[in-house]
């Protein structure tokens, strides 16, 4: 049996998540399942800020709608549609992704969070991402806003390796059942993570989840 969750991190979960539904953000890749244009988000947004992957999102799901198209495509067309994002590797890798997935997966992502952790360029956040956006999977994606926000919460003097597990093991621990609970709860903490609990100031005079939480609650 995996250990039961704390009244805590139920509280945690119930607040964040009605929190969420009224004060969430709006935008482009919340209003879809599909697994490519949620990678596709997903890659852009590991490296850059939401305001300005909006634009490059739109501009690159309009020339490569579907995983198909970004296979056939030439390297270079991709380089260029990626001009003004930087780190190029990661459209390198999305390029190859697209090609292992096409001649390996007859074209379709896998929705298991170990198959996609074996694709070109994902490593165990945006296998989680993907997991849980597209596929609305109970399964953490723990990227340096959610990683900050659990630290916070529940772990305030985690560090290192061990730290980092304690993390994820607490991100699968607030995990609600699979379905819309799971993508709401994980776009949730990542929009707290962006909005209220952020790494310059955390403004816990209007955090939702402050009575919950073991540094905020504490101030
Ligand atoms: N950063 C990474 N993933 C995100 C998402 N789904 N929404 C907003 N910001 C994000």
């Amino acid at each position: 049996m995996p250990p039961k969750s704390t009244p805590r991190q139920l509280a945690f979960r119930r607040r964040l998540t009605r929190w969420f539904r009224r004060e969430g953000r709006d935008l482009p890749w919340r209003r879809t399942r599909d697994p490519y244009h949620v990678l596709v988000s997903e890659v852009m947004l590991q490296q850059t800020q939401v305001a300005r992957v909006t634009d490059f999102y739109a501009r690159f799901l309009a020339r490569f709608p579907t995983l198909e198209e970004l296979a056939l495509a030439e390297q270079h067309e991709v380089h260029t549609l990626w001009q003004g994002l930087g780190y190029y590797r990661r459209a390198t890798n999305l390029h190859r992704l697209a090609q292992v997935v096409v001649a390996e997966h007859a074209g379709r992502l896998p929705s298991e969070p170990e198959r996609l952790l074996a694709l070109p360029g994902v490593g165990r956040y945006t296998a989680g991402a993907v997991a849980t956006f597209a596929f609305e999977r109970a399964t953490p994606a723990v990227d340096t806003n959610v990683g900050r926000v659990i630290r916070r919460a529940f772990h305030p003097r985690a560090t290192g390796a061990r730290g980092e597990r304690r993390i994820w093991a607490t991100a699968q621990l607030l995990q609600p059942r699979a379905g819309l609970p799971a993508w709401t709860f994980n776009q949730a903490i990542m929009e707290l993570g962006a909005l209220i609990c952020t790494a310059r100031v955390a403004r816990c005079e209007v955090c939702p989840v402050r009575s919950a939480c073991a540094t905020g609650g504490r101030r």
